[in-house]
């Protein structure tokens, strides 16, 4: 995770996180208020767990958080915190999760990227189908007026994933972090207030 070893890689070191990503989750939540004390936190995508260990730190010790990957991370696991490994794209993930929550999240994030194969168009198509699968869980998992975070790339398809998004939002905005590296095309969506029950997000079961 650590890859060029810039100024966000050496106080990632420095400060014990394990990822100089960890770096955008704390700016956006200065800059959007996303996570709260007592919040329940599901980080889709967590590997190797930076975020994570902010969103642990956001929540205190009234809260939880919950990552999954499909690859292990390694001891991060405790009282308010768990990690389940597998496919986001999964059915029964959804189901874990509200297992593993006691019911629904006040908040999803998603830092989920593909592997990518340097074809944009291809690698732009991967990106974009990753976050509506993260949308799509999002919907089962978070409660009413919840907040949601998602990694997304600039692209053909862009538009229309932030259109799907404002329908399911009271607010939506896209923003670039300063920790993102300037030649990425990566962007973040942030929906606060998820209007759940006409979103087909199923709210009836928990
Ligand atoms: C950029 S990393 C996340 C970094 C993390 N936010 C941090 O701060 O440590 C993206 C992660 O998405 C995961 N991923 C990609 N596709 C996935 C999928 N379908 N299901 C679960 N995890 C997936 C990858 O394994 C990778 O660990």
């Amino acid at each position: 995770m650590y890859k060029r070893k810039d100024g966000f890689y050496r106080q990632a070191k420095l400060k014990g996180y394990r990822s100089r990503a960890a770096f955008k989750l704390k700016q956006l939540n200065q800059d959007y208020h996303l996570i709260k004390r007592g919040d329940r936190v599901v980080d889709l995508g967590c590997a190797p767990g930076g975020w994570m260990q902010v969103a642990r730190e956001l929540v205190g010790e009234e809260g939880y958080v919950l990552g999954i990957d499909m690859i292990p991370i390694e001891n991060l696991e405790g009282k308010n915190m768990a990690f389940l490994q597998g496919d986001i794209r999964e059915e029964r993930v959804a189901e874990s999760i509200r297992e593993k929550l006691g019911g629904r999240a006040d908040m999803v994030m998603s830092d989920l990227s593909p592997n990518l194969t340097g074809i944009r168009h291809a690698d732009h198509h991967h990106s974009i189908q990753l976050s509506q699968d993260a949308f799509r869980l999002a919907k089962r998992v978070l409660k009413q007026k919840g907040n949601f975070l998602v990694k997304t790339f600039l692209g053909p398809d862009f538009g229309s994933f932030k259109k799907e998004i404002e329908a399911a939002f009271q607010t939506v905005k896209a923003t670039r972090p300063e920790a993102t590296r300037k030649a990425s095309r990566e962007l973040y969506l942030i929906g606060r207030g998820y209007q759940g029950q006409n979103q087909g997000g199923e709210l009836s079961n928990l």
